[in-house]
């Protein structure tokens, strides 16, 4: 079977124009080990971007895949609601443990935008059963991903995936200005989410949503003191705080849950990716325990929301598997001994490349913001800018055998994210091909296209 032609026949892409899946340079992966990935031509590719920012221990892991198998034997499936089992329970217990503060219940689902939505249903259910019937609207940033499920999308902050399903958004969120530009000194960003919960009243607001690191804008690391800042404002007015960690958690930035790297705890953490190592789809949301019993002891009584895999045992025995390799392997002690590395080396390009405006990051995730001219201050043409965000940066990457993520979020930027098992060789790789995607991309840029 031709398998590029059976997919451009059948398979309905994911957010991919039908000219780009039904071209015939349209690659199909084969298989997979550690940080790399080989097409059915045999081309190696070094996965840059862990996958979609999940394949964190690497791929090709035969005690994972054990894992799941001894679990389909045992216990294929049996649903969450009203039963427990093993897997279950001990992946809660084994998040819980690493989770920051008095988080220790975890709701668990398939993926992350409906890991947001259990957040935001949770949120509401929460204040319902204070009695606070009020509160349903919810804080997120410009720029911001929460996923594509209707009302996390409605969440979210890139105008792109919204426009076209506006009739069918809630009108609950309010985007406020992330905190791209802003200072420890300021925290005018945080002042923005402040000032958004007076506009609406407080007394209206359920929840304030964001992400660690955010992705959308490259790799926004907040000003110091931003998280504890949230967590005052939050406090105040008795709205909720979800770091959103679909990203962010399970080692992306050296810690099982980034919220610890700026010293935070939130009410409530979404997760998902990362959790199995994206060798099973799992997400979920952690919660604050006297949320939890709130609901509990309120005449509501439950958590009113369910669906069919929530707490699948394979997923979940995927995920105990996958944690006890990260404590076993230190990998969060790997990922924050390297990390100086992964910036030195994002650094030395910037120097390198007049058309790199700046890198952010931190952990292993970082962006590379480009422009015309870093020199003589030239922002790139409108478009130019397109065609680099519409494939041609793509087209650069692939040749390079580098897949990481050219991204048009508000600005034209390579996102990185390895697995987290990179070591020293594969790291270097990554920015020597880096190297060669900015080298061409920079003679595209003068005239040679
Ligand atoms: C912060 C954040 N939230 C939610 C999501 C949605 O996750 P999923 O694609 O698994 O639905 C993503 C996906 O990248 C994300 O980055």
């Amino acid at each position: 079977m031709d398998f590029r032609k059976a997919s451009q026949a059948h398979v309905v892409p994911h957010f991919t124009k039908g000219a780009a899946w039904n071209a015939d340079d349209l690659i199909v992966m084969d298989h997979a080990e550690g940080c790399y990935v080989t097409d059915s031509e045999g081309k190696r590719y070094l996965d840059g971007l862990a996958g979609l920012f999940c394949t964190n221990l690497g791929h090709g892991r035969s005690d994972l895949a054990a894992e799941a198998s001894k679990q389909m034997e045992r216990m294929a499936f049996y649903p969450n609601w009203g039963f427990t089992h093993e897997p279950v329970s001990k992946a809660a217990s084994m998040i819980a443990d690493v989770a920051p503060g008095d988080l220790e219940d975890v709701f668990f689902v398939s993926s992350g935008s409906e890991a947001v939505e259990s957040a935001l249903k949770f949120a509401r259910n929460y204040h319902v059963a204070r009695g606070d019937e009020g509160r349903y609207k919810v804080i997120s940033r410009e720029w911001s991903y929460h996923g594509t499920t209707i009302a996390a999308l409605a969440v979210t902050g890139v105008p792109k995936f919204r426009k076209h399903f506006m009739p069918m958004l809630w009108d609950g969120p309010r985007h406020v200005r992330n905190t791209h530009g802003d200072t420890a000194d300021a925290l005018a960003s945080a002042k923005a989410i402040e000032d958004m919960i007076l506009a609406e009243g407080p007394e209206t607001v359920a929840l304030v949503i964001a992400e660690p690191v955010q992705n959308g804008r490259g790799c926004l690391v907040p000003p110091d003191g931003y998280w504890q800042e949230l967590r005052r404002i939050c406090d105040k007015y008795g709205v909720l705080l979800c770091a959103d960690e679909v990203i962010c958690s399970f080692g992306r930035l050296g810690h099982f849950f980034g919220s610890e790297r700026f010293g935070v705890v939130p009410d409530m953490i979404t997760f998902a990716k990362g959790v199995t190592s994206a060798y099973l789809p799992l997400g979920g949301v952690v919660v604050r325990r006297p949320l939890l019993e709130h609901i509990w002891e309120s005449e509501v009584g439950l958590f009113n929301h369910g669906s069919t895999f929530g707490g699948h045992p394979v997923a979940t025995a995927v995920a105990v598997a996958n944690i006890q390799a990260m404590h076993d392997e230190q990998i969060m002690q790997h990922v924050r001994s390297h990390e100086d590395t992964m910036r030195a080396g994002f650094e030395s390009l910037v120097e390198r490349h007049d058309i790199v405006r700046e890198v952010r990051g931190t952990g292993y995730f970082y962006a590379l913001e480009l422009m015309a001219s870093r020199e003589r201050g030239l922002d790139l043409s409108e478009p130019d800018a397109l065609a680099l965000q519409q494939g041609v940066l793509l087209s650069m990457c692939k040749e390079a055998g580098l897949l990481i993520r050219p991204d048009d979020r508000g600005a034209t930027m390579l996102v990185f994210s390895p697995p987290l098992i990179a070591d020293e060789a594969v790291i270097a790789d990554m920015h020597a091909k880096a190297d060669q995607v900015l080298t061409r991309a920079a003679a595209w840029l003068a005239g040679d296209r």
